[in-house]
């Protein structure tokens, strides 16, 4: 099953009470100042040099991630997760990368009182590397101020974004993006097994299912000494799925996937036409998301 949870836009408690079950992971409160964090970017920077669980950032940021053409000589794992519409379908084999992370070893949201402490600007790097005890040339400084640019990059032409520091703020964005009166719902990527292969065919094992979404919210995790997630939003059309998917090593993954029928507008550098060897606008581009990603999509149907 893909993890889902419903809850009334406009009301944040009922909200957070729903959510408890799926995010409960997340919402655990952390000393941001504590180990515990710095842990967590430790381990996943030491792993994205490693070449192992590299996802961090998105490869779906679209213009803003931008891959130089000599990257797909030696073609990083994580943009294993790209694929064309017509890929979709029962009895497919395709080659997938999902990070294979534990997911209560991740940083959790903070509570909005908790995050607002902390100032979430590139102007404020100097101070926040003092505040979490991070020299200026280490490699956790260097995740922040990417994050930090990353989030404060104008959006594309069609694009609405927002970096959430908290569930709350989190929350707010969908509500903003959805509207007041209507309700959402949140889906993920589920994995079914325990494998620690990252990288391996996977066959679609039942007929996809779409989730009929005329808007969504993806929310992407970011590295950063707490949790991070860039969320943004597309005018252009989208279609969210929901696919069943069986590893060749007896991996079972529940995935969540979308389908931009529109990339005209992304860089000609974007990972994905360099992996599906396509220009823009000329096929719809489709990603599966990591278990760590949440997209918000309405539950009614007036939006
Ligand atoms: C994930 O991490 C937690 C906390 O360290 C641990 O208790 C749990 O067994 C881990 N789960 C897996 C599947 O490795
Ligand atoms: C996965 O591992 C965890 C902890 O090691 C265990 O509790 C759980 O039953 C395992 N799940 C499956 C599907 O094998
Ligand atoms: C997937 O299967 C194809 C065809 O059998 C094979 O060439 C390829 O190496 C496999 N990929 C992975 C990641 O195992």
């Amino acid at each position: 099953m893909v993890s889902t949870c419903k809850f009334k836009g406009r009301n944040m408690e009922t909200g957070l009470v729903f959510l408890i079950p799926i995010l409960h992971l997340l919402l655990l409160v952390m000393c941001p100042q504590g180990m515990e964090g710095r842990d967590i970017m430790d381990r996943r920077i030491r792993a994205k040099t490693d070449g192992d669980d590299g996802h961090e950032t998105t490869h779906h940021g679209h213009a803003h991630h931008a891959h130089p053409s000599s990257h797909m000589h030696h073609m990083d794992h994580s943009l294993m997760i790209f694929f064309t519409l017509k890929d979709l379908k029962l009895g497919k084999t395709m080659a997938i990368y999902f990070p294979k992370r534990n997911l209560s070893k991740s940083p959790h949201l903070l509570p909005r009182v908790e995050a607002d402490l902390f100032p979430f600007s590139s102007k404020q790097l100097h101070h926040l590397l003092q505040v979490f005890s991070f020299s200026q040339d280490s490699p956790q400084a260097k995740a922040m101020e990417d994050t930090l640019r990353h989030c404060e990059t104008a959006p594309i032409k069609g694009e609405i974004k927002s970096c959430a520091t908290s569930l709350e703020s989190m929350l707010d964005f969908a509500r903003s993006i959805f509207g007041l009166d209507n309700t959402f719902s949140v889906v993920s990527t589920t994995h079914l097994t325990n494998s620690s292969t990252h990288l391996q065919n996977y066959t679609i094992l039942e007929e996809p299912k779409e989730v009929l979404a005329p808007k969504m919210v993806a929310c992407h995790t970011m590295p950063y000494p707490y949790a991070v997630f860039y969320c943004h939003s597309q005018e252009s059309m989208n279609k969210v799925y929901k696919v069943s998917l069986g590893g060749e090593d007896g991996d079972r993954v529940d995935a969540v996937a979308v389908c931009h029928l529109d990339t005209s507008q992304w860089s000609p550098n974007h990972a994905s036409f360099q992996v599906l060897r396509i220009k823009p606008g000329s096929s719809p581009v489709c990603h599966f998301f990591p278990a760590d990603n949440l997209v918000w999509v309405p539950t009614s149907t007036s939006v």
